[in-house]
């Protein structure tokens, strides 16, 4: 290969390495992703295999997966089957891990029905990252050979320390942070468990105070790191919001790249989209109105358009700040404003959420669960999405309800802040605006920003305009994808 050889799109091969892919298996913005960005560098021409779990739910979607080879366990007998199957809609191949007494259960992808995490989560993702890191290396048992894996959190970190420790030929790798506060920690005898060298344990290793981390090994050894915007991959080299790894993040500055995610627009699709009773576009934006109806009518809520109704949907997790909306709820409640919520996790925000819907019937409505249609009916039929996070990597959902119409409320963090601009009056005349952003994230700087929501609802011109802005934007794959092959080349090149 000549000197400074730059491969075309065409010339790479990818292993994409994951936990979560929409629509086999989700718990957040990681699945949708995992299957958009895989099928948006396959029309760039990358050749893409995802490598996932086989869960149980993942079987039953993809019950005609044929196996292509075995590869070791973490005891080292030949005892896990790969499975390959093609998806006709992306074009992308998905690689299955299958092994029974891992993957084959009820309940989720990290914990049980209980919300307990399963306490194998070591060797279960161990094991997925050996199979990327074997399916990468020198003694693959496949004649499909690629060119570099890409890793996704801490589930997968530990392949590019596999591939340090076993390979002699370097095969390249990026480790992608989607969210820095699960880190993937154990105890530091689990380092030998999993096959590493007691070497690997230290501070420029998988150590990471006194214990074991997954994603500190992907952090280290992988040759880039990426995250999914780029105010987070500033944000992650400060103290606040580095999770304890921010020394080694500014240490590796110069190989952290933040690239913003896009979304599946096919997927997300205001005018062609079957979970929701009034498909509508910028052509017929009044029909929103029917969504909003339907909505109100589903989540037993009055059915009153004046009244500004508020959307979110959400892990209820400390991250997502909305216990700062559930204080902030009962003061905005004497306005007319109406809530539907559709999230789960934390038992207290459960409890706060269900709560509130009782002291509130007609105005607030909390769905707790998992719903895909239902989240498609919210962002169709709210006025507004609130998103007050008080960290956000990315966030899918704020780039979800620009593209319904539904301006996002929104804190000045992460992605939300690379993606949402503030309507102010300049912003709004220049086309610019498409939701509301504040900062820092408190009790009165969320109300005031539903209060702004509130007031310019009354001023029609300005919030079709705003409507109008967030629904022409372009979020799709298209551009952040081609950073991402423009890092590969420089990667793989010569
Ligand atoms: P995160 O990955 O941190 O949860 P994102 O905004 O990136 O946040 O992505 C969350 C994704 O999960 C979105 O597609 C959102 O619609 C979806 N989601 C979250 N909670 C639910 C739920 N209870 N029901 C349906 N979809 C949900
Ligand atoms: C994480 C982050 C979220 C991001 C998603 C996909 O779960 O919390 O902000 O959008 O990953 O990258």
């Amino acid at each position: 290969m000549p000197h400074n050889y730059c491969p075309s799109p065409l010339e790479i091969c990818m292993l994409f390495v994951t936990s979560e892919m929409h629509p086999f298996i989700k718990t957040g913005g990681l699945a949708d992703v995992s299957s958009a960005l895989p099928a948006a560098l396959q029309r760039m021409g990358v050749e893409v295999k995802v490598l996932l779990p086989a869960y149980r739910q993942v079987k039953t979607k993809l019950p005609h997966a044929r196996p292509i080879c075995t590869l070791p366990d973490m005891r080292g007998e030949e005892k896990v089957v790969i499975r390959e199957t093609f998806i006709e809609e992306t074009g992308v191949t998905v690689l299955l891990v299958d092994y029974p007494a891992y993957y084959d259960r009820p309940g989720g992808p990290y914990q049980d029905e209980h919300g307990q995490d399963w306490h194998d989560n070591l060797m279960r993702f161990a094991l997925l990252s050996k199979c990327a890191a074997l399916l990468a290396g020198h003694a693959s048992p496949l004649d499909w050979h690629p060119s570099l894996v890409h890793c996704n959190d801490w589930q997968t970190g530990l392949t590019p320390a596999y591939l340090h420790f076993w390979e002699h030929r370097h095969i390249k790798s990026v480790m992608t942070i989607h969210n820095l506060a699960y880190q993937g920690i154990f105890p530091s005898w689990g380092v030998t468990d999993v096959g590493l060298p007691e070497s690997a344990y230290g501070l420029h290793g998988v150590e990471y105070y006194g214990n074991f981390s997954l994603l500190k090994a992907g952090l280290n050894y992988a040759d880039h790191i990426t995250t999914v915007s780029p105010t987070y991959a500033q944000e992650i080299q400060t103290d606040e919001l580095g999770f304890g790894m921010q020394g080694l993040l500014q240490h590796r500055q110069l190989q952290l790249t933040g690239i913003v995610n896009g979304i599946d627009v096919r997927d997300w699709c205001p005018a062609n989209d079957h979970n929701i009773p009034a498909p509508f576009s910028l052509h017929n934006l009044p029909d929103k109105a029917l969504n909003k109806a339907a909505l109100q009518r589903r989540m037993g809520l009055e059915v009153r358009d004046e009244v500004l109704l508020i959307g979110a949907i959400s892990r209820l997790a400390h991250q997502k700040g909305l216990d700062v909306l559930l204080q902030v709820l009962p003061r905005l409640l004497e306005q007319p404003v109406q809530l539907a919520l559709l999230g789960s996790g934390e038992q207290a925000l459960e409890q706060g959420y269900r709560h509130l819907a009782a002291q509130y019937p007609g105005k607030v409505a909390a769905h707790i669960g998992f719903d895909e249609s239902l989240s498609h009916l919210i962002e169709a039929g709210a006025d507004v999405f609130a998103m007050p996070s008080r960290f956000e990597p990315c966030g899918l959902n704020q780039m979800y309800s620009m593209r319904y119409g539904t301006p996002p409320i929104v804190n000045a963090t992460g992605g939300l802040a690379d993606t949402v601009v503030d309507a102010q009056p300049d912003t709004i005349a220049n086309g610019l605006a498409t939701g509301f952003v504040f900062a820092p994230l408190n009790e009165d700087t969320l109300h005031s920003a539903l209060l702004r929501a509130l007031s310019l609802r009354q001023d029609k011109t300005s919030w079709e305009q705003l409507q109008r802005n967030g629904m022409n934007r372009d979020f799709s794959w298209d551009k952040s994808a081609a950073q991402y092959v423009r890092l590969y080349q420089d990667l793989l090149r010569t």
